[in-house]
């Protein structure tokens, strides 16, 4: 090889040096164009995901909001007690420390849907229940959790449900579990329960204050409360729960 040939074949080599080179920029560039893409599809798929989610939680809590109402719109004077006792419970909740989730609040909101097999002479009749009645009435949380029994995102709710006249002396029912075998919501919930029906007027008494019902509450620790709930019950003020109620009227 002749030194001129040398210089020429050295360019070439440079010159093909250089052409491979922007041919790998050029690829690396149209590389990074495509995971760029890729990471914009991304961002683009949790967006609509997220959205997604966020649609079918309130697909959720409207359905069972209008659970909640079809069984209240049978009785004027319990209006609203589904969204009251639920509100209450979450309150009661956050002041015990518990983490209550949109499950249990489900369950708050839907806790009497059993009612619905109950007819109206014995629901709204103004004397005391025969023995008969009375054992039909008592039978709504068990036909509130069969109502509910395929409906998968309800699973823990049919807990409350289940378990919303459990008392903690173990006299409740259906099945009389007492102190903690008691599911925490369902402890928290009767604490709630029983609030709204006394702040609430009914046929045959007028509501009692706020200060009246926390006497009745605190006698019922330990009989028919959790006495560590209601200890938490007691934590939260008066116009905590009156705020709570006039925001719901
Ligand atoms: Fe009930």
């Amino acid at each position: 090889m002749t030194p001129s040939t040398r210089a020429s074949h050295g360019k070439d080599t440079v010159a093909s040096l250089r052409a491979k080179l922007a041919r790998l920029e050029r690829e690396a560039a149209a590389r990074e164009r495509q995971l760029e893409r890729y990471a914009a599809d991304l961002r683009e798929i949790f967006k609509q995901e997220r959205n997604r989610a966020q649609e079918l939680r309130r697909s959720y809590k409207a359905t069972v909001l209008a659970l909640a109402n079809a069984v209240e719109a049978r009785d004027a004077y319990t209006g609203k007690h589904a969204e009251r006792v639920a509100a209450y419970g979450l309150r009661i909740a956050h002041a015990a420390g518990v983490e209550v989730d949109t499950q249990a609040e489900f369950g708050f909101l839907l806790h009497d849907v059993g009612k619905v097999a109950v007819p109206d002479a014995i629901l709204f009749k103004p004397g005391p229940l025969t023995k008969e009645e009375r054992a039909l009435m008592v039978k709504h949380p068990e036909i509130g959790t069969e109502i509910l029994r395929h409906i998968d995102f309800l699973d823990d709710a049919k807990i409350v449900v289940r378990h919303h006249h459990e008392r903690w002396d173990g006299t409740g029912y259906p099945d009389a579990l007492a102190g903690e075998a008691i599911p925490v919501p369902a402890r928290i919930f009767a604490v709630a329960d029983t609030l709204d029906a006394l702040t609430t007027d009914r046929p045959y008494r007028p509501a009692s204050s706020w200060s009246e019902a926390r006497q009745v509450i605190r006698a019922a620790a330990g009989t028919q409360f959790d006495p560590a709930i209601v200890t938490a019950y007691d934590t939260v003020p008066d116009g905590a729960f009156a705020r709570i109620r006039d925001g719901i009227a």
